[in-house]
């Protein structure tokens, strides 16, 4: 059932809690290195502005220790000066998220200013849920559940209306996320703009794709993508593997992968996929040697495994010319994962005509879906970010929904 949106909450005159997902990544000298995230909520706080609500937003930062001498680093300060630069100035910042200064700045909110709120997770009781799997009955304890509440109840206290359009976080249970909701009067709890433009890409791709449907997945682990492949498997036409995975999969076929990484403990699992998905599943035949990750070191090619004292780091050009004719000849493309080692030159060559294929094959009109993380930095170095369909903002999120997991956080909305 299809969320109510922004669009259809009557928002003039309402204070409205947005919870955003800001969490952008800062250099050294606290300054922001990536700002899609704030630039992909822009519609949503800008149609409640403009609709003449009061746009309270909260966020989270990081994963602060909870020691405030040590999480200067994780403030939302940065975040407020970019979007005053974005709304051109009415955006005051609260120090905290709850509290009694803050209800008064809530209240004090005119038509037209925005109030952005201090990182939810400088309160612990943000994440406390994620304590219940430490407890022997995977539940929080009486006092636990009492401070998840009692931070639950100061928050949703700021506003009559409550927006998610934090699709990067639709994966936790967080307070902000999950029960603040619950405490917004039903009718009142809506999705953003940019939570609805995810939904939609990520859910046509698995429902209903325009085919050949191609996945390429990549990454060191096979651990972490088998719920994806699972998934896709019964879905796609085609699923590409690379990145250090490979290795695994060429292990669990009794090919030598030297040094390369390896998750030896799951070639059980791998050659139980590789019976599972049979042809669907396409892997490397050639991959780029070294002695070692580093740049300008000696790199060589070699083909269908990799020579003991030497590690894969990339896939080789012959894998890149057979997964870009299946990218040629694709309707749907999700891409989740780099081919090889691409912060380190020259492994980036793998990862880098991958993403051109994919902006080719999306120029003659294949949908490609680019899920967060390192896939989306690949494409933003590459210079390919405004030639793709769609780039998710969600890395964990993203990864989750492809392995068809249902979000906690959305269930708490109401229905259109
Ligand atoms: C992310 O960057 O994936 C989201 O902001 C969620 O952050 P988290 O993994 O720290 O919960």
């Amino acid at each position: 059932m299809p969320k109510k949106s922004v669009k259809e909450l009557a928002v003039g005159g309402r204070r409205v809690l947005i919870r955003a997902d800001l969490n952008v990544p800062l250099d050294a000298q606290r300054r922001i290195t990536d700002d899609r995230r704030i630039r992909e909520f822009m519609p949503t706080l800008n149609h409640v502005i403009q609709n003449g609500g009061r746009p309270i937003v909260m966020s989270h930062l990081g994963r602060p220790s909870g020691d405030p001498t040590k999480d200067a680093e994780f403030s939302l300060q940065p975040v407020a000066s970019r979007l005053r630069e974005l709304l051109g100035g009415k955006v005051g910042f609260a120090s905290d998220c709850v509290g009694p200064d803050v209800e008064a700045a809530s209240q004090a909110l005119r038509d037209g200013e925005t109030l952005l709120l201090e990182n939810v997770r400088f309160h612990a009781a943000e994440t406390i849920i994620d304590k219940a799997k430490k407890n022997p009955d995977k539940k929080l304890t009486p006092e636990q559940d009492a401070k998840r509440d009692t931070f639950a109840r100061a928050l949703a206290g700021l506003g009559e209306l409550y927006v998610n359009d934090a699709f990067g976080t639709c994966h936790r249970n967080h307070v902000s996320m999950y029960d603040v909701p619950k405490l917004i009067a039903p009718g009142g709890r809506a999705v953003g703009f940019l939570v609805e433009k995810e939904l939609r890409y990520l859910g046509q791709a698995l429902e209903t794709p325009k085919r050949p449907f191609v996945a390429i997945l990549g990454g060191s682990k096979v651990s972490d993508k088998i719920g994806v492949i699972r998934n896709l498997i019964g879905r796609v036409d085609q699923i590409l593997i690379g990145g250090a995975m490979m290795f695994t999969f060429w292990a669990a076929q009794g090919r030598e992968v030297g040094k390369s990484l390896c998750e030896r403990d799951q070639l059980e699992l791998a050659r139980e996929l590789l019976r599972a998905a049979g042809a669907k599943l396409v892997l490397p035949t050639d991959c780029v040697v070294a002695s070692e990750l580093k740049s300008g070191v000696a790199t060589a090619v070699s083909e269908g495994g990799v020579p003991v004292d030497q590690m894969g780091l990339d896939v080789g050009p012959q894998t890149i010319e057979a997964f870009g004719g299946h990218l040629r000849r694709s309707g749907t493309i999700v891409w989740n994962g780099p081919l090889g080692a691409f912060e380190t030159p020259p492994f980036d060559r793998g990862t880098f005509a991958i993403a051109r294929d994919i902006a080719e094959a999306t120029s003659r009109g294949a949908i490609s879906i680019i899920g967060g993380g390192d896939s989306a930095a690949a494409v933003d170095q590459a210079g390919l970010a405004d030639r793709m369909s769609h780039i998710s903002t969600g890395g964990g999120a993203s990864l989750e929904f492809l392995e068809g997991r249902k979000f906690g956080p959305l269930e708490m909305l109401d229905d259109r």
